[in-house]
């Protein structure tokens, strides 16, 4: 059964052919409003999220489907301590496709694993978003006219932003992409982003402390929210909260013809007053999220129908390495293996998380 759990799983070229669908909703909308007919989408949101659960929603009520589903855990059989797995298989007897949002990393996959229906990651703790990369994607074509050939500058929350991780590894496979990181040193990417996309792909990449310094050279500017319900201490939160805002003043220094892109929600890294800027897509962006996922629903469930099986995975499984982190779903749930593999590095990594173990 095809999910989509990472960004990884798809191909290039199957990136560029949601591209062309969403493009073609976008000019046609009116062929696409009854090929969801009696299917029904399970929105299973175990986190608060305003852009992704109500963008799915829609995406499928425009698509002539339906939905259910919760928008909180403690609705959830979760809250009594149902397993992922369990409930995975649960919602397989009751929808055709599924979306997840959890704040434990790797539980869409642990969903996936245990499904018989597609089961899509809206957003995993702090590791992966790839329907929001979708949206991004999809923003950067329309507004730039390619995905080749541009420097693109990450700001903010880059160790939390999952929003950023997938995005880096979307855009890695496209040729001619540079990346600015700007972020302070506690919030710099993870192991995984660094080690296992940019060094393995050869990627050109420069770490920058300063906003100001790194806007001259950008094509898009890629803002985040520092992510506050990641922070283990209250006190680094504060401290670095505001490290970037964006304002009309900085905008000055950037290219005529930038972009900016935030995934949403803003906090204060972008000033109100620089959304009447005609760079400032981050509306628009929320909008083509709509429309990728009505096409990555079309494409899921018509790969449903005929259903390959994946292939075996586990054979560089190890089991005797301890994930130490405590936001995997591997440390709530009990009866999931300790497993990690080793990646082309030479470093271990769990199976759910990618975090070194
Ligand atoms: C992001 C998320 O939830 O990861 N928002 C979104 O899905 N559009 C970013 C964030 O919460 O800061």
């Amino acid at each position: 059964m095809r999910s989509l759990i990472s960004i990884l799983d798809f191909s290039v070229e199957e990136l560029d052919s949601l591209i062309s669908t969403a493009k073609d909703i976008i000019a046609h909308p009116d062929a696409y409003w009854d090929r969801c007919a009696h299917k029904k989408l399970a929105t299973l949101f175990f986190e608060p999220s305003t852009r992704t659960r109500l963008s799915f929603e829609a995406a499928m009520l425009e698509l002539g489907g339906s939905v259910i589903g919760f928008s909180q855990a403690s609705s959830s059989s979760a809250s009594k301590g149902e397993s992922m797995a369990d409930t995975a298989k649960i919602l397989s007897c009751y929808a055709d496709i599924m979306a997840i949002r959890h704040p434990r990393e790797g539980a869409p996959y642990v969903a996936a694993k245990a499904a018989s229906i597609p089961v899509i990651n809206a957003g995993d703790g702090g590791h992966n978003h790839p329907t929001q990369t979708l949206a991004d994607l999809l923003t950067i074509s329309r507004e730039m006219g390619r995905l080749q050939d541009l420097t693109i500058g990450l700001c903010g929350d880059l160790k939390y932003g999952r929003t950023v991780h997938s995005l880096i590894e979307a855009m890695s496979r496209y040729t001619g992409i540079r990346f600015v990181l700007i972020s302070p040193e506690e919030l710099e990417l993870p192991g995984y982003i660094t080690e296992n996309v940019l060094d393995k792909e050869n990627i050109p990449y420069q770490v920058c402390r300063s906003l100001e310094e790194a806007l001259p050279q950008l094509d898009v500017l890629y803002m985040t929210r520092i992510q506050q319900e990641r922070f283990d201490d209250l006190e680094t939160y504060e401290r670095l909260k505001n490290s970037y805002v964006l304002n009309v003043e900085k905008m000055k220094l950037a290219k005529q013809n930038m972009c900016v892109l935030h995934p949403l929600p803003r906090v204060n890294e972008i000033s109100v007053l620089v959304d009447d800027d005609p760079r400032a897509a981050y509306f628009r962006q929320a909008l083509n999220g709509k429309y990728m996922r009505m096409a990555l629903i079309l494409k899921l469930l018509e790969e449903a129908k005929n259903p390959v099986k994946a292939a075996e995975t586990k054979d560089n499984w190890v089991y005797d390495r301890i994930c130490t982190n405590p936001k995997c779903i591997c440390k709530i749930e009990q009866e999931l293996p300790q497993a990690a593999k080793l990646t082309e590095q030479g470093v271990y990594r769990c199976v759910y998380c990618e975090q070194e173990v």
